[in-house]
């Protein structure tokens, strides 16, 4: 398939752009570079470097993509809550414009980057599909706001959409070199980070002083909020099956996650055992927009797409983001 890959030099959109080329498709990565990165970009996608507010210069009716998968967007909670018209406007706003891009331009098939976040603070757990989405920060709404845009697409224009409503994403792809074929190593890098896994990494490598851990208060085990950790390879897998799966006049939408909930101590200790540095931990009041606890129940992800994750343990998730962590930040320093 010819695909446009929107935010394909950002974390989630580089990894998936990797897996679209090794299976055969042919990629055109659009992207800003407004928080993603240039090395992050596959040598063999074509790449435009726009905003998704001009996508229509792409995405002409006469460009022939078989397919769209949006992954542009700002997805920090805590800026969307001080800074809302921004978030709406790039999320919302620019989603809009491609939308109204891909319908002109015939494209028969969407996958979308939803979130967790659009549940707000759910009322059962796991989460499923079904469950009402009520988002407590803007940036969920910004992405709610897509969601029902691509039902009415779907409706209205025969649209094959997907949503995949992403838990934490965790982790790094990492393939080492064979024969004549480079290695490849795709993690997070997000300036400033606002993740726990990836500042936890930075306390342990001692490149902040100590860990912030926003309310020690909510009712969970611990206090701390709990969070459904998904590898980005897992993740970044379940998009291809999602494009085959793509019914045109449906959208369908999937929770994407291991069911499983981790507390912000926990993970911390995972941190501190995968690396085996020190890692203070300092408590902050609770940010606002967030929920106490958000685990997935992906079990219509693995029934209707025959999605595996094949990296669901923790410290197998924080292994391979140390890994990155110190051969492409720190240059090989950390040990
Ligand atoms: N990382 C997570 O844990 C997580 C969880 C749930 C959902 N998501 C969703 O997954 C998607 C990707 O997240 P990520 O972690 O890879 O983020 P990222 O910041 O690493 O990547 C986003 C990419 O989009 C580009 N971009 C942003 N606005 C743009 C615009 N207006 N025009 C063109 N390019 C633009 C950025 O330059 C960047 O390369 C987002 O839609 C996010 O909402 C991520």
């Amino acid at each position: 398939m010819k695909l446009l890959v929107t935010g394909g030099a950002g974390y989630v959109g580089s990894v998936v752009t990797r897996l679209l080329l090794d299976a055969g498709h042919d990629v055109v990565v659009l992207d800003d570079l407004r928080t993603g990165h240039a090395e992050a970009l596959a040598p063999e996608a074509t790449f435009v470097r726009a905003d998704i507010a001009d996508v229509a210069e792409v995405l002409t009716p006469d460009s022939g993509f078989d397919g769209v998968l949006h992954f542009a967007a700002l997805i920090a909670a805590g800026e969307s809550m001080v800074r809302p018209e921004l978030y709406w406007t790039v999320n919302t706003v620019g989603s809009l414009a491609l939308l109204d891009a891909a319908r002109l331009a015939g494209v028969p098939r969407f996958v979308f980057s939803s979130t967790a976040a659009v549940y707000g603070n759910p009322t059962e757990s796991p989460i499923r599909e079904t469950s009402t989405p009520l988002p407590t920060s803007t940036y969920g709404a910004t992405k709610l706001a897509v969601d029902l845009a691509l039902t009415s697409m779907a409706t209205a224009h025969g649209l094959a959409a997907v949503s995949l409503r992403y838990f934490n994403v965790a982790g790094a792809y990492l393939r080492a070199p064979v024969g004549e074929r480079p290695g490849v190593a795709l993690g997070e890098r997000h300036d400033p980070e606002t993740h726990l896994i990836p500042i936890a990494l930075q306390v342990a490598a001692g490149r902040r002083d100590k860990l912030q851990l926003f309310g020690d208060d909510y009712p969970t085990d611990d206090g701390t909020c709990v969070r459904d950790y998904i590898h980005v390879e897992d993740l970044a897998r379940a998009h291809l099956l999602a494009l085959a799966a793509a019914k045109p006049g449906a959208h369908q939408v999937f929770n994407l996650g291991n069911g499983c909930g981790f507390s912000n101590l926990q993970v911390v200790e995972a941190v501190r055992e995968v690396t085996g540095h020190p890692l203070p931990v300092e408590i902050a009041p609770r940010r606002s927009g967030d929920p106490a606890a958000l685990v997935a129940s992906a079990e219509r992800a693995r029934a209707d797409l025959g999605w595996t994750p094949a990296k669901p343990a923790l410290p197998e998730i924080v292994a391979d983001a140390w890994t990155f962590y110190q051969e492409q930040v720190l240059g090989g320093a950390a040990s």
